[in-house]
Parts: structure tokens; C-alpha cells; sequence
């Protein structure tokens, strides 16, 4: 089997060669693509150095499966040529994922929607994996009528230059030095700003809009009411997310709680005594998404309310991994 990693040399390319590995996928079974830039940089990969080409059509040639976070323009460009030639994209740009004939999938969410495709699958966004991890299990037991959430995102949602630029800007303010913004639109370090996706005359961003639309596919009910404020924080990896849920029916914390420990890729951290719970430096580079805060919202007096706060690594479960784990969904 071949599969090319497509956009292998930023951050969640960078971040699937390291699940690939840890998952013992040989080096000869591997292609590692990205644009002309990077052609020739070797990069580290179990025990061996692999070479980066540049994606052109022909590099695609004999692929299996290709994992792509290239951008949406690049997949806008390669995954269709590469899925009529036979290789089956796993993309996680948001070039396709609306689009009624691309599955939108989260194996823990909708993995039946995976077999359905044809020749191309959307992981969906970041922000989304994440809260649809932790709600999904308990809108099975009790349907999730209204959503409202607020994020903090990580800059690396903004890529591996976004990470870069946080650590540059907070030496240099440390040293009281100047910044000078070139990735994120602000001032990352030492600061707290508004999602720098564009916003449309409804007041929503596109990082918004994303979590409602993209939810409303994956749980196949356009019926939720869902509402988003999205929000950048200085941190390096790892969404956290405020999430408050209304149900169709009373429903209590302890059943929200058991509903969420057995629940899968998700881990329950939840120490009120020790007052701990879900924090960006624990999800970093975990797997699960982290869900705690789980208390009764007490200003709905209908006892449908839960208020909760999780954490996830959106380069590991929010992009690089989910799409590892849809690509085992359609081999095993
Ligand atoms: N970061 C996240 O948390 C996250 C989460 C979910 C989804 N995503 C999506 O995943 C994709 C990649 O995000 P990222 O954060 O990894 O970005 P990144 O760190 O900026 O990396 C971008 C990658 O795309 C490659 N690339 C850019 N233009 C290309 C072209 N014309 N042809 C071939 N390769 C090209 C780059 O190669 P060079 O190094 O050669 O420039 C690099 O490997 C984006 O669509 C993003 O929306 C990201």
C-alpha cells in the first residue's frame, strides 16, 4: 500500500508522519509531498531520512491513499485528478467538506458515512472534531437541541509559521522589544483576539459558520440550533472550548458524566476537590479529547442545561489523526 502525505512538511503533515510511525507504517510504503519549496529537504522518519518532493500530478501516480493538509487551494487543484486516477484523498482543508457528495467524518461520530465515498472524504474542521467528539455520545442518548460555544484556539490552527511567530513575539516581549504581526493579523503573544477567518454580514467569522455547518452534516440534523464565537488564545497547541448544551429532556451531570466516561476518544477530567480539569498543556499530543467543568447550567430551570470544558490537540485528534483514523476505518 502507498500513501503520500501531502503538505508533509507543515504542521499536521508534520504530525501524521508521527503517527504513521508510531503506528509502524514502513518508510517504503511512504510518499511525502509538499510544494516546490521543500522538494529535495529530507525529514526524519523512523530511524530513517525521507526525502520531500514536490506534488505534481505524476507524484500521485500509483497512490493508494493520500492524506493532504495542503491548503484548500492545493486540494482544490490535486485531490479530483488523483481521485479519478484511483487514490483515495483524505483532506483536511475545507475545500470539499460541504459538498453533498464528500462524506464528512469523525470515526467516533458517522464512520458509516466513510464507505460512502467516491474517491474523496473531508475531515472536518478542527474546532468541530473537537466539540463533536464530546456531544455526540450524550445526542445519542438525549437529543442536543441548542448549542452555544465559545472557543480558544491554539495558533497552530493558523499552521507551523503561526507557532513559530508566537514564540518569536514572546521572546522579543519578554525583552521588551517591538513586534510586528506577519502571520496572525495581531499580536499573538501576550494576547487575545477574535478568529482571523473572514466574517460575512451576518456577524459570524468562517471559523464559526464552520462549527454550525459542518456539525449539523456529521449528526445528520440540520435542526440544532448552534451558535459559535470563536477566539484566539496565546497558547501553542490544543483547542479549549466552552461548551453549553441543551437537551431535549432533564437531564443530570452525573448521566452526562457517565455517558462521557464511557464514551470513546474521550477522557473525563474532572477534580473538583483538586480544581482540575481539561488544560491545552494536557491535550497537547494526547489522543482523546479532554471533557470536565461538567456541571448543571442552574440559569435553565427546565433541568435540560449541562455546561462543560474540554480541550483537544486540533493537529492530532482536530486534523492528523482523525484522518489516520478514517484511513484504518476504510483498510481494516
Ligand atoms: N493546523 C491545524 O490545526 C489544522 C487543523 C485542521 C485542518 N487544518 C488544515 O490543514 C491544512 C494544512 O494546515 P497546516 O496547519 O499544516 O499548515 P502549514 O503548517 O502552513 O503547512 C502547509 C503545508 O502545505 C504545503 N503546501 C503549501 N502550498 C502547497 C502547494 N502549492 N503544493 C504542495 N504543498 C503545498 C506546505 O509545503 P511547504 O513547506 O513546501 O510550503 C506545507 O507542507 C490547511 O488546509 C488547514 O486548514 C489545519
Amino acid at each position: 500500500m502507498q500513501i503520500a502525505v501531502v503538505g508533509a512538511t507543515g504542521a499536521v503533515g508534520q504530525e501524521m508522519c508521527s503517527i504513521l510511525a508510531q503506528r509502524r507504517v514502513p518508510a517504503d510504503c511512504l510518499r511525502l509531498l509538499a510544494s516546490a519549496r521543500s522538494a529535495g529537504t529530507r525529514v526524519p522518519y523512523a530511524g530513517t531520512d525521507l526525502t520531500v518532493r514536490e506534488l505534481t500530478k505524476d507524484a500521485l501516480a500509483g497512490v493508494d491513499f493520500a492524506l493532504f493538509s495542503a491548503g484548500a487551494e492545493t486540494t482544490r487543484a490535486f485531490a479530483k485528478p488523483a481521485a479519478a486516477n484511483g487514490t483515495v484523498v483524505i483532506d483536511n482543508s475545507s475545500a470539499f467538506r460541504m459538498d453533498s457528495d464528500v462524506p464528512l467524518v469523525i470515526p467516533e461520530v458517522n464512520p458509516q458515512d466513510a464507505h460512502q465515498h467516491h474517491g474523496l472524504i473531508a475531515n472536518p474542521n478542527c474546532s468541530t472534531i473537537i466539540m463533536a467528539v464530546a456531544v455526540w455520545p450524550m445526542h445519542r442518548v438525549n437529543p442536543v437541541r441548542r448549542i452555544i460555544v465559545s472557543t480558544y484556539q491554539a495558533v497552530s490552527g493558523a499552521g507551523a509559521a503561526a507557532m513559530q511567530e508566537l514564540r518569536d513575539q514572546t521572546r522579543r516581549v519578554l525583552d521588551g522589544q517591538p513586534v510586528e504581526p506577519k502571520v496572525l493579523p495581531h499580536q499573538s503573544a501576550f494576547n487575545v483576539f477574535s478568529h482571523d477567518s473572514p466574517i460575512d454580514e451576518s456577524g459570524y467569522n468562517t471559523e464559526e459558520r464552520k462549527m454550525v455547518n459542518e456539525t449539523h452534516k456529521m449528526f445528520h440534523d440540520n435542526t440544532i440550533r448552534i451558535t459559535a464565537t470563536c477566539v484566539r488564545v496565546p497558547v501553542l497547541r490544543a483547542h479549549s472550548e466552552s461548551i453549553n448544551l441543551t437537551f431535549d429532556q432533564p437531564i443530570r451531570a452525573q448521566k452526562v458524566r457517565d455517558i462521557l466516561e464511557a464514551a470513546p476518544g474521550v477522557r473525563v477530567v474532572d477534580d473538583r476537590a483538586g480544581n482540575c480539569f481539561p488544560m491545552s498543556i494536557d491535550a497537547a499530543g494526547q489522543d482523546e479529547v479532554l471533557v470536565g467543568r461538567i456541571r448543571q447550567d442552574r440559569s435553565d430551570p427546565s433541568g435540560c442545561s449541562i455546561a462543560l470544558f474540554v480541550c483537544g490537540d486540533q493537529l492530532r485528534k482536530g486534523a492528523a489523526l482523525n484522518a489516520i483514523q478514517i484511513l484504518n476505518l476504510l483498510t481494516s
